[in-house]
This record gives C-alpha cells, sequence and structure tokens, in this order.
C-alpha cells in the first residue's frame, strides 16, 4: 500500500519539540517504537511498541500523514531527518522483505529498535551505508539512501528516496580536532558538508559575529582562506587569528552592526553563532538583508527554555530560507539563507 506518509525521525531529546511542532502544525502522526508485535497491524496505521535498547534506541520515529497535495512540501524544523513517501507493505519471508527493499534502492538503513529476530536477518541480506567518519568538505556518500523497520513480523514500513544531506544523523560524524579553541568548529563542518552551496570561496569578503573564541574563524579563515572580519566582545583565541588572517573587532555586535548600516555592508558573507534572543537576531537578520539584500547569511539561532514557534516561522518565512536542527547543534537551530 503506498500512502501518504513521511517516516521522520528525531533524537529523543527533540521529541517533545517535534511532536508540539506535529500538532501545531495540524499533521497526524504515530509514533513508532518498536517492532516486536507478531500479529498482523491494522492499516493503514501502524502502532506504537514497546521499545528494546540496541544502538538506535536514543531516536524516536513518526509515521506522519501528509496534506494531499504536501509530499513534497512537508518541512519540519524539529525533524532530523525525513523520509518521503514511506511505503507500508507486507511480506511473508526474510528473502522476500530484502528483495522488496533491493528493488527500491542501494543502501539501507536499519531503523528496527528491536535489530534481533527477523530485522536483524533482512539487514544481513541489505547493503548499509559505510560508517566511517566523514572529511570535512569532501562529498557526501551517494545518494539516495533509504530506512526501514518491521512494524511486525509480516509489515515493513520504509522510504527509499531520503537526499544524503538529509539522511539520519549518525551519517554525520567527524574525526575531531583539538586545533581549534572550541567544538563549534563542528556545526560549521557538519553545515558545509552537507550543503556545500553554503561554502565561501577564498577570499570572498566574510563578516563574523559572535566569534570567540574562535571555532568558526579556524574554519573560516584558515580553511576556507576567507577575508574574514570578527566582532565578539569576548576574548578571541589570539594565534588562532593570526592563523586565519582574521581582523578582531572587540565590540558589541548589535551597536557595531547599527553604525555600520548607514552605507551598504562590504560582505559577501554574515556567519553568526552569537549568544542571543532569537528575536534580536531576527531583526538584526533583517537589517542586514534590507541594507545588503546580495549578502548571504548562516546564524545559529540559541534558544532558550520556551521555545517560540512563531518566531521560528518568522526565520523561515524568509524568502529563500532554510531552518534545521544539525546533528551538531544541541539546544540551538541553524538557519540560513543564500
Ligand atoms: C557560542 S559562543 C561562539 C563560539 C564561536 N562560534 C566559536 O566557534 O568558537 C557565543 C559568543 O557570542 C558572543 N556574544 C554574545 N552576545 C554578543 C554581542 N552582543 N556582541 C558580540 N558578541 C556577543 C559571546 O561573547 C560568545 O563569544
Amino acid at each position: 500500500v503506498t500512502l501518504n506518509y513521511f517516516l521522520v525521525g528525531a533524537p529523543r531529546f527533540l521529541a517533545d519539540l517535534l511532536e508540539a511542532e506535529l500538532i501545531s502544525r495540524n499533521l497526524n502522526f504515530q509514533k513508532i517504537s518498536n517492532a516486536s508485535v507478531p500479529a498482523p497491524v491494522p492499516l493503514p496505521l501502524a502502532i506504537a511498541i514497546a521499545p528494546t535498547a540496541n544502538n538506535r534506541n536514543d531516536e524516536e520515529i513518526y509515521l506522519v500523514t501528509a496534506p494531499n497535495d504536501g509530499l513534497n512540501s512537508i518541512s519540519l524544523i524539529w525533524a532530523q531527518w525525513i523520509g518521503p513517501k514511506a511505503v507500508v507493505t507486507s511480506f511473508t519471508s526474510i528473502s522476500q522483505a530484502a528483495k522488496i527493499l533491493k528493488a527500491q534502492g542501494k543502501l539501507w538503513v536499519n531503523l528496527s529498535k528491536m535489530s534481533t529476530g527477523k530485522a536483524k536477518l533482512i539487514s544481513e541480506l541489505l547493503l548499509s551505508p559505510k560508517k566511517k567518519a566523514l572529511k570535512p568538505f569532501a562529498p557526501l556518500p551517494e545518494g539516495p539512501l533509504g530506512v526501514w523497520l518491521l512494524l511486525s513480523n509480516e509489515t515493513l514500513v520504509y522510504s527509499s528516496a531520503i537526499s544524503p544531506s538529509l539522511a539520519p544523523p549518525e551519517q554525520f560524524k567527524f574525526e575531531e580536532t583539538k586545533i581549534p579553541p572550541s567544538r563549534a568548529y563542528l556545526k560549521l563542518w557538519e553545515l558545509l558538508t552537507r550543503f556545500p552551496n553554503l561554502t565561501p570561496k577564498p577570499n570572498d569578503r566574510v563578516l563574523e559575529l559572535g566569534s570567540a573564541p574562535g571555532g568558526w574563524t579556524w574554519v573560516l579563515g584558515y580553511q576556507l582562506k576567507t577575508q574574514l572580519t570578527c566582532v565578539d566582545r569576548g576574548e578571541m583565541d589570539l594565534e588562532i587569528l593570526k592563523l586565519s588572517k582574521a581582523e578582531w573587532i572587540k565590540k558589541d555586535a548589535f551597536s557595531w552592526i547599527e553604525n555600520q548600516v548607514g552605507s551598504t555592508l562590504p560582505y559577501d558573507w554574515v556567519f553568526s553563532d552569537m549568544a542571543c534572543e532569537p528575536q534580536k537576531l531576527l531583526e538584526l537578520v533583517k537589517k542586514i538583508i534590507s541594507n545588503n539584500p546580495k549578502c548571504k547569511l548562516i546564524c545559529t539561532i540559541k534558544l532558550n527554555d520556551r521555545v517560540n514557534l512563531e518566531i521560528l516561522d518568522q526565520f523561515k518565512a524568509i524568502l529563500h530560507s532554510n531552518l534545521i536542527h544539525l546533528e551538531c547543534n544541541k539546544h540551538e537551530l541553524t538557519w540560513w539563507l543564500i
């Protein structure tokens, strides 16, 4: 049965936020917890089942009913991956299940929480993506990628068309380095590797707001060789600043920008990882866009205890922009406009 469904995944710590978002966007959903029920699952909706421990037990998976015209338009801030056009189908044998999946694609991630028994035997007949660490800025493994799980011992659900940049998060692990003074560089590595068109070219003029101590500075200035200006009222790592050939303006970014926007800001890109209220960042971003509509922006939106979906939707509503939760993001989101 082909259903108007999406498979959506999020780590457990985001589950409440994702569920609130699904409800607020009027999407119907079922949480799929595991696959160990031997009886046939009533279709069209799959039913939740007891979780058992394995390496994916920190993730919640949802079967989301898409609006009739919404197969391509669904976009959820808190989903870490989205599998379009999910299919629920019954099967009679392990080899038949594997055959169904192989006919739809080459690489498969097994999402069955109970990866013993049938699910394990099926996954042994399938190819899965290599688990080796990614190299920053290198091409992602070829896609598309499929995800699947068993809803029961004779019911399978899968989505075969996930693009590599929107694949389940365990695909985006890097080998870390100790050179930069903070681990924030991992967010940029992840973003620019998943979405290579967001990578500034050497000598592009880049403004970096909230740059201290300098993890992003190292990526932007040293690794990518941009012409970099950093603004932070906190202390930068001076070694990294030198290595990155970056200028540092030790000021409050908001008042500094205020003083600059009398004329067009001379930057191709503005990056911000500044710790500030989402509302304040939104106003700043709008000011920068109206000052220099050609400027591309990449910002972390830092969240506090009360997440305001309305403000996030105002970011999303800015034409040609995107808002996602990266694997490396904690209580924050990444927004960009190019
Ligand atoms: C998460 S840290 C940035 C980490 C940095 N991206 C890195 O890779 O090392 C947030 C920074 O925002 C800066 N910040 C917060 N409010 C600011 C403001 N109004 N003006 C300038 N910097 C600000 C803080 O000083 C802090 O260094």
